[in-house]
């Protein structure tokens, strides 16, 4: 089975076998299927991971589809959403329905069930702020289960789910817990367009999400056009003696203060000034207007794009004394 278009970067990749999962009457027989394999994958939207050219095992794509009201409290509306839906699709219906809150997470390429994985966060907002519940299915075991918020263990771009093998679980859908009463989170300097309009007393969820739109559109590749996994490196995050001790040989480095007294780099940063932004490697390189964001000129492997990734974070160590941690999930 030929993955090439199944994942946003594009590369070149070959699966033993695929199956797609459409409805949740399949999963018992997944169960019995995947005990067949040595090994199983699920993949959504294949936006967070990188391919090895041949994938061992079964592939599980998830499709199914459905958003539903489920339940509200007197704060909160009760939202759910099957793993299949596009997440950007479902953020347009949420707000097509006056369910505020998802807004600045528009236009994040992939599934909603892969988006409490690596728990997506831009512009201010995490998901895990907006998530009540996930429910999963446990392959191996062949059993279904409820992980509460809590038992998610989210972290910045990380989740109980991202530690465990990518076969384990199938995570069917996702309820969230959208407030009744919109707070517009317009903290970040992009934003401040958003800002001036709400300081005047006249923003709605709407503009938020159109603004976020034209940010992303401005800077980020579409996966569509040129090959790419969004971000590639985490932003590092680094104690305060480090930060102090950095920003004093540079300026202008930018980072952003955590409530734990650490510091947050930005990464695109640290690789922009190393003097990789725009760098091409035959089929591989550095997007030019994102310096975190790798792409794929066409027809690139894993392996040539590990390489790049592999250089830029050894420069980035020998330049900074900093180490970027890969973002997207090795699948050989
Ligand atoms: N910067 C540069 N050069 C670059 C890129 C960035 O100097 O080439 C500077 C910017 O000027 C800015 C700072 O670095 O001062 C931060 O850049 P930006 O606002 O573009 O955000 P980011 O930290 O690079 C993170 C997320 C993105 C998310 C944006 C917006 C991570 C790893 N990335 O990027 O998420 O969209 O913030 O919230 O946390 C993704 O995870 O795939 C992703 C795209």
């Amino acid at each position: 089975k030929d993955l090439s278009s199944m994942n946003t970067l594009g590369l070149a990749s070959h699966a033993d076998a695929c199956v797609v999962f459409t409805d949740d009457a399949q999963l018992p027989d997944l169960t019995r299927l995947a005990r067949t394999y040595e090994r199983t994958l699920v993949l959504g939207g294949g936006s967070n991971v990188v391919l090895a050219a041949q994938v061992s095992g079964l592939v599980v794509c998830t499709r199914t589809q459905g958003v539903a009201l489920v339940g509200e409290t007197p704060d909160a509306w009760l939202v759910e959403a099957q793993a299949g839906e596009t997440w950007h699709k479902f953020v347009d219906t949420c707000l097509a329905n006056g369910w505020a809150g998802l807004e600045n997470l528009a236009l994040i390429p992939g599934t909603v069930g892969a988006a409490p994985v690596q728990n997506i966060g831009a512009y201010g907002v995490e998901l895990d702020t907006r998530i009540d519940q996930v429910h999963a299915w446990d392959i191996q075991q062949g059993e279904s289960r409820v992980f509460s918020r809590d038992e998610c263990a989210f972290l910045y771009r990380d989740s109980f789910f991202k530690r465990q093998p990518p076969g384990r679980w199938l995570i069917t859908r996702v309820r969230f817990r959208l407030a009744k009463q919109w707070v517009p989170q317009l903290a970040y300097p992009d934003l401040s367009a958003c800002r001036e309009s709400a300081a005047a007393g006249r923003i709605t969820p709407r503009q938020v999400f159109d603004a976020v739109c034209a940010i992303r559109q401005s800077k980020l590749p579409d996966p569509a056009v040129l090959g790419n996994a969004g971000s590639f490196f985490k932003n590092p995050v680094v104690d305060a003696s480090a930060w102090q001790r950095l920003k004093a040989g540079l300026p202008d480095l930018v980072g952003y203060p955590q409530p734990d007294g650490t510091f947050k780099l930005a990464a695109g940063w640290l690789i922009d000034r190393a003097g990789w932004k725009g760098r091409r490697r035959g089929a591989v390189g550095v997007h030019d207007r994102q310096a975190l964001v790798l792409v794929n000129f066409g027809r690139a492997t894993s392996t040539e794009l590990l390489a790049l990734a592999q250089d830029i974070c050894a420069d980035v160590y020998a330049r900074f004394g900093v180490r970027l941690e890969q973002e997207p999930v090795l699948v050989a």
